[in-house]
């Protein structure tokens, strides 16, 4: 038999012939690869109307049987192959429709990712240490966590002086009760206890690192902050060597033709004591808003070391002399690029510090 003629076979059965009307429908109406899938389901599933009708076969008298077998079984295949053809059809316009929405523009750059740079305080603390590297100076540092003998007494701080107060300083309460005087240095200062104590003269040393105020964050204040401290111990140094390094230093860190100027002040751990300026490397000299209008900017403080320090460290203040300065990191770099607020430096957002 042709299919053709199976074909008018099947429409003419009652029962086998409106499975065949009905799944050519199902068919046709299938709009996606969805509902050709609920067709297979409705005809030949488990329960499907077709697989309830093979399963029907069996039971009929012999002679029915054959004829029934075989056009059953001729619609089920013809079925089976029209929802794969359909089927095919439909998943192949699917995946196209799919393809033209979602275009994929290969020559299309990349997104780059943000990438970090050295901290503009990291790097000014490197150009400050290479300065004094070159002038012979050796880099040292000291703890953070200090012991009130090394960040006041030893530098001649008395116990009646404003910086002790609790309000300054950040002090550390320690379990077990064995020290009773830590906190967090205020200065960078006691290191220079911490290395004269080690070593004996000469020394020239610097040493940068954090230090801690309990003040509130503004535009010029922030409770950790980063100083570079400086100490040189020799045979008959005097303030003149103080002044000629720190002019050195200034030139190199602002500029050739910066100038200094010293303004008496007072230290406990210096005699004489100065403020040192610079002068303004925005306007030149001639007043402008970074310098508030004086031509003059402070950049540290300094001094030639008070002999009750030697004597806490057990050196001779007969013997030896020495200068000594302290300088804010943070200060150096706002006047150095104008950044007009501290509070920049530890937003860590790289619009910002990838500008250095
Ligand atoms: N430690 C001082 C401060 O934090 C700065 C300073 C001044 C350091 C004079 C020195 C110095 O070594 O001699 O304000």
């Amino acid at each position: 038999m042709t299919e053709d003629e199976l074909r008018e076979e099947i429409s003419a059965d009652p029962e086998l012939g409106t499975i065949y009307r009905e799944a050519s429908i199902a068919l046709e109406n299938a709009a996606d690869s969805s509902a050709i899938e609920s067709v297979r389901v409705d005809f030949l599933g488990r329960k499907g109307s077709l697989s309830a009708l093979l399963q029907g076969i069996k039971e009929l008298p012999q002679d029915e049987r054959r004829r029934a077998g075989r056009l059953g079984n001729y619609l089920k295949s013809w079925l089976e192959r029209s929802l794969e053809e359909k089927g095919n059809k439909l998943r192949r316009q699917e995946l196209e429709s799919t393809l033209s929405q979602q275009r994929l523009d290969i020559t299309l750059p990349g997104r780059s990712m943000p990438y970090g740079t050295r901290h503009l305080l990291s790097r000014i603390i490197e150009e400050i240490e290479d300065i004094f590297i070159g002038m012979g100076y050796r880099v040292v540092e000291g703890p953070e966590v200090e012991l009130d003998y090394y960040n006041f007494e030893a530098l001649n701080t008395p116990e009646w002086h404003p910086s002790k107060s609790l309000s300054d300083t950040f002090y550390v309460d320690m379990p077990g009760g064995e020290y009773d005087d830590v906190l967090l240095r205020t200065q960078t200062s006691p290191v220079q206890i911490r290395v004269m104590e080690t070593t004996p003269p000469p020394l020239y040393v610097i040493s940068p690192g954090k230090a801690y105020r309990h003040d509130v964050p503004d535009a010029t204040h922030s409770p950790m902050f980063h100083q570079v401290e400086g100490l040189a111990v020799d045979e008959d140094i005097t303030l003149g060597d103080l002044k000629g390094t720190l002019e050195h230093f200034a030139k190199r860190m602002f500029g050739e033709d910066r100038s200094v100027r010293f303004r008496p002040h007072f230290f406990p751990f210096t005699e004489p004591s100065a403020e040192v300026d610079v002068s303004c490397n925005i306007c030149g000299g001639t007043g402008c808003r970074v310098c508030k209008g004086t031509g003059w900017l402070e950049i540290l403080g300094a001094g030639m070391v008070d002999p009750n320090v030697f004597e806490y460290v057990g050196y001779d203040p007969e013997a030896i002399s020495g200068f000594a300065f302290g300088m804010g990191v943070e200060r150096i770099a706002l006047l150095k690029y104008g950044v007009p607020d501290i509070r920049y430096f530890f937003d860590n957002d790289l619009r910002l510090l990838g500008q250095y």
